[in-house]
């Protein structure tokens, strides 16, 4: 194992004073270390994304329907959604070396090496997803809540952005602890998208973590702004 930000991999506490570049970086230098260590600490968010997805799409919607997969990784969203017959899924994320083991499945169509943050992604257009899916893209130094608004602009509206956090990663990390659960309010009170939220159980998302949440917005609008 090398790299740099080892102790980072595992230790979200230590990622509080990294940028987001050297988040990425230190994705990039994981990359083919990855599913053999989050295979070991039972990752399993992009299994209940699948089982969700498989619930929420009939069989003969599936493969017509544009996906986004954000925070993608060496593709294991990707992977799952494939053989349950969803054949339009696009990757994104902001470290090229993880992109680089996701192409190697031979799921994805476009792969984007790109931050969603608050800045507009100009490759990708307004309206272009039926759906936004992210795992295991929520914690310390990942997908920030402003990013949401990015999500809003390309999912279609009737389009869903559909994720999993674990309470722990609310409760422990710094931009969410205050702002994430009153952000989600907000754009439901506004109307721009509505709530489900599917309980889940301790281990289902990440075996150490703890219980947590799917949460699905169903995207009422094509753009947001605060
Ligand atoms: C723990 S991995 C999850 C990968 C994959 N979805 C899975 O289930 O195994 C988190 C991923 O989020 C990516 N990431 C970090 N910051 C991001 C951002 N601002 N936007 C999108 N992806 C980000 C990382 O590069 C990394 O590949």
């Amino acid at each position: 194992m090398s790299g740099r930000h080892i102790d980072a991999r595992h230790n979200y506490n230590l990622r509080k004073t990294m940028t987001p570049q050297q988040i990425a970086d230190m994705f990039n230098d994981f990359a083919d270390d990855y599913e053999e260590e989050y295979k070991g600490l039972g990752l399993c968010s992009h299994l209940r994304i699948g089982e969700y997805m498989a619930e929420t799409y009939p069989e003969h919607q599936r493969a017509a329907l544009q996906v986004l997969d954000v925070g993608a990784g060496t593709g294991y969203v990707g992977e799952t959604l494939s053989e349950l017959g969803f054949k339009r899924i696009d990757a994104l994320d902001p470290a090229q070396k993880m992109l680089d083991v996701a192409k190697t499945k031979h799921v994805y169509e476009r792969l984007i090496c790109a931050f969603l943050n608050k800045n507009r992604i100009d490759e990708i257009e307004t309206d272009q997803y039926d759906c936004i899916t992210a795992a295991g893209a929520f914690n310390e130094g990942l997908i920030p809540v402003c990013a949401f608004l990015e999500m809003i602009r390309i999912v279609k509206p009737g389009g869903r952005i559909i994720f999993t956090i674990t309470d722990k990663y609310i409760a422990n990390t710094d931009g969410y602890r205050k702002e994430l659960l009153p952000f989600i309010q907000k754009m439901a009170d506004e109307g721009a998208w509505d709530i489900t939220a599917v309980p889940l159980a301790d281990g289902a998302i990440h075996r150490p973590d703890g219980p947590g949440m799917l949460y699905s917005f169903k995207v009422n609008v094509t753009e947001k702004h605060l």
